[in-house]
């Protein structure tokens, strides 16, 4: 990975009367010096530093993709600000569920009226949505304001298309339908200083018949283990101690990579770095989380005691129609296995309810899965038909008031089984990374125990970002309270 200054270095020495390079990362470095002049232009229209705010919706990949778009911002001269109101506005969408995209529509009635007030102002719309063609041809159709759409995959590309709006006064659109390139060094402006995201691998082959994301998102590929741990190491050199390794199935990482690469593999070198405290990844599919995963879970230090394996359905049957390619039994034997292997592992998971065909029976299998694996927490969905989707031709829809029905008793368990799950966590010493200060009560830092759960307690801001080992005193259900360990 490239370091800022390095990066610096490089953009200074464009020459932008040269034409722009063929070659990534050089071209884009091009792109953002070319940028910087159009940023400097709009600093001595308005009289002000410009400003730039980036708007996330869903996933952490998305989280992740917003950095990079915050980096590139920044490099161009752009001020951050958080607010809607911001010279350049960019909205990075989420498609996975039909009410993204409707949030997403709110949004840009909002962005048109400000639009409408600031006329210099520029909007610019990427991500997930954008790759699904109903929703850009609506986009086109009804919100012909908007200065600028690109997709998933063109992502790197930002600076070039930045440079392309301010060229352009029509919307400029650019999306690709897959591509299978990953480009690295771009800059990036993370939001944490202690913690980061980091892409494993991009895409997704799995083709479950809900999900719009191998739609959106492309073929499954994954980054060089080199590239991944040589981030890493900066990022702990930057003072990040926590790292959060992101892809849609990690436990398939590196299977096309030559020589392939285990995830564990992968996991067991990055424990090896110096500095790095804690591992975190995300998300895991049952089918693929292999007996050498949970082996090096279970020995390793850094590696985080949680795992979020989503189940999406509890009956075998409806498993078979979702083609997740397994069944109630073996989620359950895997949950059995992990749980014997790491025995204070706490497990978390997604689950899907009124998929097509979804019958009083598989909901009662679902609860009973959620009874059994004792999931510490759920995030329970209703299903949501997404056009293109295998799920969405299917002919026995179920009706919505029945969803909901079936949604309001599986959310109950959920939250029954959670309850009792963190209360029988004990109380007693533990390391937490303190986060923030506690959003109501200022006094308090908020910090993150291995296992994800969150601790309050008492303490100077001064801490956050730290390791600090805390005694859990009080038990309140969803979260502990409870005050730092001095040692004398
Ligand atoms: N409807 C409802 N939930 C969905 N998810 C993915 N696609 C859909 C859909 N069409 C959920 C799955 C996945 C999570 C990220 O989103 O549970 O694990
Ligand atoms: Fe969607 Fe399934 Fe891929 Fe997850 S594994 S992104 S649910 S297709």
């Amino acid at each position: 990975m490239i370091s800022h200054e390095k990066l610096q270095e490089l953009i200074e020495d464009v020459v932008l009367t040269d034409p722009a390079p063929e070659n990534e990362p050089m071209r884009q470095y091009y792109y953002i010096k070319k940028a910087r002049q159009y940023v400097e232009a709009e600093r001595v229209r308005l009289g002000r530093t410009p400003t730039c705010c980036v708007v996330t919706f869903g996933c952490q990949m998305n989280a992740r993709d917003s950095e990079k778009l915050w980096g590139v911002l920044q490099e161009a001269g752009y001020a951050p600000c958080q607010s809607e109101e911001a010279d350049f506005l960019i909205y990075n969408t989420c498609t996975v569920r039909d009410n993204a995209n409707q949030r997403l529509y709110g949004r840009l009635g909002y962005a048109n009226s400000m639009k409408k007030k600031n006329p210099h102002k520029r909007v610019a719309l990427c991500g997930c949505m954008m790759q699904e063609p109903t929703a850009l041809e609506k986009i086109k159709k009804s919100y012909g304001f908007v200065d600028l759409i690109f997709g998933t995959h063109n992502l790197y590309r930002f600076p070039e298309l930045l440079c392309r709006m301010f060229e352009n006064r029509r919307t400029v659109i650019d999306i690709w339908e897959d591509t299978d390139r990953i480009v690295e060094d771009l800059p990036i402006e993370r939001k944490y200083p202690f913690k980061s995201g980091i892409n494993i691998m991009f895409g997704c082959n799995n083709f479950c018949s809900y999900c719009i994301v191998p739609y959106v998102r492309g073929r499954e590929r994954s980054r060089r283990p080199e590239e991944i741990l040589a981030e890493i190491r900066q990022l702990v050199q930057e003072g990040v101690v926590e790292i959060m390794l992101l892809g849609q199935n990690v436990n398939s990482y590196g299977k096309n990579l030559d020589p392939p690469v285990t995830f564990a593999q992968l996991l067991e070198q990055a424990e090896q770095i110096p500095g790095l405290e804690r591992i975190r990844f995300m998300t895991s599919h049952p089918k693929d989380l292999s007996d050498e995963l949970i082996e090096v879970m279970a020995k390793s230090r850094k590696i985080c005691r949680h795992l979020h394996l989503p189940l999406q359905s509890g009956s075998t049957r409806i498993l078979s129609l979702m083609n997740r390619r397994y069944t109630k039994e073996q989620y359950l034997a895997l949950v059995e296995k992990i749980r014997a292997r790491i025995p204070d592992i706490s497990l978390t998971t997604d689950i899907i309810v009124g998929f097509p065909g979804e019958t009083a029976a598989d909901v009662e299998d679902t609860i009973d899965v959620i009874r059994k694996a004792k999931f510490d927490n759920a995030f329970t969905f209703l299903y949501s038909r997404r056009a293109g989707t295998p799920a969405a031709a299917m002919e026995n829809q179920v009706p919505a008031r029945e969803a909901q029905k079936n949604f309001d008793r599986v959310l109950e368990v959920v939250q029954e089984t959670a309850r009792k799950q963190v209360a029988r966590m004990e109380t007693g010493r533990a390391k937490a990374l303190v986060e923030e200060v506690n959003g109501t009560d200022p006094t308090l830092l908020t910090g993150r125990l291995s296992n994800n759960i969150l601790v309050h307690f008492p303490g100077d801001p001064s801490l956050i970002g730290r390791i600090v080992e805390v005694e859990l005193t009080e038990n309140r259900g969803f979260y502990f309270l409870g005050h730092q360990v001095v040692e004398p």
